[in-house]
């Protein structure tokens, strides 16, 4: 429970375990949209497996996008929820006829090092998959709906030019059950839908002023309230914020 001291009242948020949290207050509804804030090794990739576990199934598919060269957090729990890991997209059409179908999909590109022959690479790839996931397409399968998980939606905005290709999923996505799932380090460069468009935020603690001025912008809640309570947050913990119907907690590490 973080209780927050205000001039005339005291506001008291509550905490929820992180399992119970998961099992029984995490509720999905398909083309809702996902943002989760938070400074680097705050466990935003954690989080977002965790949550994906419940809802990702083999006819609402989760296709994770991975930007880095390596993670571990991301080589440890995609293979754990059997997510199938392809190099480029679509994945190979005569493979996915003979295998069971996935729960999920991690497309990751391999790296040269080189960002002259990585950039127009990953450009091409996550174009292919940002596009077939709005249109409810697996290569040639057709799904009902699905998640399109970004961890780095900043980096794919600005650094691989695809904002419109996201603004577009934001936008129209709910319609077609794609849900865009977000993550950032920092709440300024990402696009302004990640926050306009989301039902669901998790705020990290961010040791920078600024970045926790910037948090109480987009809460749509009292802004003060979502910069104090995001200050005092332990290690790992999130500060939850549910758009409709309105919901308000803490999530414990
Ligand atoms: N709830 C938690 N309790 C304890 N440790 C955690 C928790 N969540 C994540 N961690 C640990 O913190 C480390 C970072 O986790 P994770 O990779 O999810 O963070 P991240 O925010 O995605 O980092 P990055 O910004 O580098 O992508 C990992 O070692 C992970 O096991
Ligand atoms: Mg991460």
């Amino acid at each position: 429970m973080i209780v927050l001291d205000g001039e005339k009242r005291r506001v008291r948020i509550q905490e929820v375990d992180r399992q119970e949290f998961v099992d029984s207050r995490w509720v999905y509804k398909p083309g809702q949209h996902v943002t989760i804030v938070g400074p680097t090794d705050w466990g935003k990739t954690t989080l977002a497996y965790q949550l994906m576990e419940k809802v990702a199934t083999p006819n609402f598919p989760a296709v994770s996008l991975v930007m880095k060269p390596e993670d571990d957090t991301v080589q440890l729990w995609l293979p754990g929820m059997g997510h199938r890991i392809v190099q480029s997209w679509p994945p190979n059409p005569a493979k996915e006829m003979v295998q069971a179908k996935p729960p999920g999909y991690g497309l990751w590109p391999p790296h040269t090092f080189d960002a002259k022959i990585d950039d127009p690479r990953l450009y091409w790839e996550f174009r292919r998959a940002i596009i077939g996931m709005y249109g409810k397409r697996i290569g040639q399968r057709k799904i009902k709906g699905g998640i399109l998980f970004s961890d780095e939606v900043a980096g794919l905005a600005r650094l691989y030019n695809l904002a419109r290709q996201l603004d577009n999923v934001w936008e129209r996505g709910r319609s077609q059950n794609v849900g865009l799932w977000g993550a950032s380090q920092r709440p300024y460069n990402v696009p302004q839908n990640a926050y306009g468009m989301a039902a669901h935020l998790f705020l990290g603690n961010d040791p920078d002023k600024r970045s926790r001025q910037r948090y109480g912008e987009i809460g749509g809640v009292d802004p003060k309230l979502v910069e104090n309570a995001t200050m005092l947050l332990q290690d790992h913990s999130w500060l939850y914020l549910r758009r409709k119907p309105r919901a308000l907690c803490i999530v414990s590490a």
